[in-house]
């Protein structure tokens, strides 16, 4: 069993730090947020993601020392034979993402480090970081000790983030030597996939590559919904007949009211920088971005051509996360049509089942209602607009619903409810490329 270091308590770093502790490892999570490393030593976690308190208290239950939390780097390089990069890299103005986190950990770990280490970036990183970190730690490392330089992006998704992590469809090793090929091999040990071995450049263009195929695949899905809503047809029928076909698979092909996250919309606009900064103009993905930009626009429309004028009618919002089974609220779709209603002076009112105490500190002081629960929400509202296709809204009683409301529009964002049902209730539904 190895010692291992992870530099970032966010998302990939702090599921990362469970699940290799829960195969056996001891692990040492670092970051520079004082007030998030206390909160996590006391067992509390500061994200919301489905079995990860759990998973963080069951590593720590027989023995506190299988996973702890630091804000002292040297702690790790003192101890550990591998340290994890799992830093932000956010994006810049232009789109680029910022690496200035990921140099300053380099340079922490490389000013630290005090016997062979291998020094692995999980973060997702534009191509040739891992080339510059090499040349970061030979520079800060006086003493000249041995490392290694190793690309493992990560897959994992929000809501089944554990899951993921312990069943992924492929590992991806970007190690450029045999002993940190050997390293990586023993730290997932015990999980079953396939492992693909490449040099780093090529691993760091997995994962963008990855992300940005997603999100054309939706953006193909939203397209094709446009055409839908023109000719009258229906594109979840579409996408279920495309689906079949074993070279197109059915993941990732459903429209919807847009793509939102801290990857799929941050990784298109970087790799799409770091592309032409290397000499490529890759305007794929330009396209794919405003494809899936205007999806906001649609729903907004569709709203509209229902509602005529939006000014001081009442507008539920079903749902702000960005996808369900999670709280994250980072570039949701849900945000900027919120400000798109208010704009038009309508009034909105908006409920989730996991994001309020997110939305309040983002919402609160604005014209936004946020409601108690569902029926709250809908109560009084001109319409509906479904924006995350949380379970619970896919179970709401409209029948009684409609009692309390002013209006009979509902706009499905993520075609999620029963169309027929709802229209037999009297209400005008509108679906994305299905009506
Ligand atoms: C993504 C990648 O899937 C994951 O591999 C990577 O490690 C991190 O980024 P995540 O950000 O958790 O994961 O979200 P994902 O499930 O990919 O969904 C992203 C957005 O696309 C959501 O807003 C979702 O609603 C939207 N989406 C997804 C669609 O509109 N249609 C689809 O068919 C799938």
């Amino acid at each position: 069993m190895k010692r291992v270091g992870i530099v970032g308590a966010g998302y990939v770093g702090l599921v990362s730090g469970a699940c290799f502790a829960k195969l056996g490892h001891t692990v040492i999570c670092a970051d520079n947020d004082k007030e998030k490393i206390e909160t996590l030593k006391k067992g509390k976690i500061p994200i919301y993601e489905p079995g990860l308190e759990e998973a963080i208290a069951q590593a720590r239950s027989k023995n506190k020392a299988a996973l702890t939390f630091t804000t002292d780097i040297t702690q790790l390089t003192k101890s550990c034979e591998a340290i994890f990069i799992c830093v932000g890299t956010p994006p810049n103005d232009d789109g680029s993402a910022d690496l200035s986190a990921i140099e300053n950990v380099t340079k922490e770990i490389a000013r630290n480090l005090q016997h062979y280490t291998l020094i692995i970036e999980k973060s997702t990183v534009p191509v040739a970081t891992g080339e510059r970190i090499a040349e970061v730690v030979k520079f800060e490392n006086k003493k000249g000790i041995a490392f290694d330089v190793a690309s493992n992006p990560e897959f994992l998704r929000e809501g089944t983030a554990l899951h993921d992590f312990f069943n992924p469809d492929r590992i991806v090793f970007g190690a450029e030597t045999p002993r940190a090929e050997k390293l990586l091999r023993e730290l997932y040990h015990g999980i079953e996939a396939p492992i693909i071995i490449t040099d780093i450049k090529s691993a760091e263009l997995i994962k963008h590559a990855s992300n940005s195929f997603l999100a054309t695949k939706i953006a193909f899905a939203n397209a094709l919904s446009r055409i839908c809503d023109i000719v009258g047809a229906d594109v979840v029928k579409v996408t279920q007949g495309m689906g079949y076909d074993k070279r197109i698979g059915p993941a990732f092909l459903q429209a919807g009211a847009g793509v939102g996250g801290f990857c799929l919309p941050k990784d298109i606009d970087a790799f799409y920088h770091i592309s032409k900064y290397c000499g490529y103009d890759f305007r794929l993905l330009k396209e794919v971005k405003q494809i899936n930009e205007a999806q906001k626009g649609v729903i907004v429309q569709k709203l509209e051509e229902e509602l005529w004028n939006l000014r001081d009618k009442t507008i539920a919002i079903l749902g702000l996360s960005f996808k369900p089974d999670t709280d994250d609220l980072r570039f949701a779709p849900s945000l900027d049509i919120i400000k798109i209603l208010t704009a038009k002076g309508a009034k909105v009112k908006a409920f989730d089942p996991v994001s309020m105490p997110k939305a309040r500190a983002i919402l609160d002081g604005t014209k936004v209602t946020l409601a108690k629960d569902t029926k709250d929400c809908l109560k009084g509202a001109h319409a509906v607009i479904l924006m995350t296709e949380w379970n619970d809204f896919k179970k709401i009683d409209f029948a009684a619903a409609k009692k309390t409301m002013a209006g009979v529009v509902i706009i499905d964002g993520r075609n999620c409810l029963d169309a027929g049902k709802l229209k037999t209730l009297g209400f005008r539904y509108r679906g994305i490329g299905r009506n």
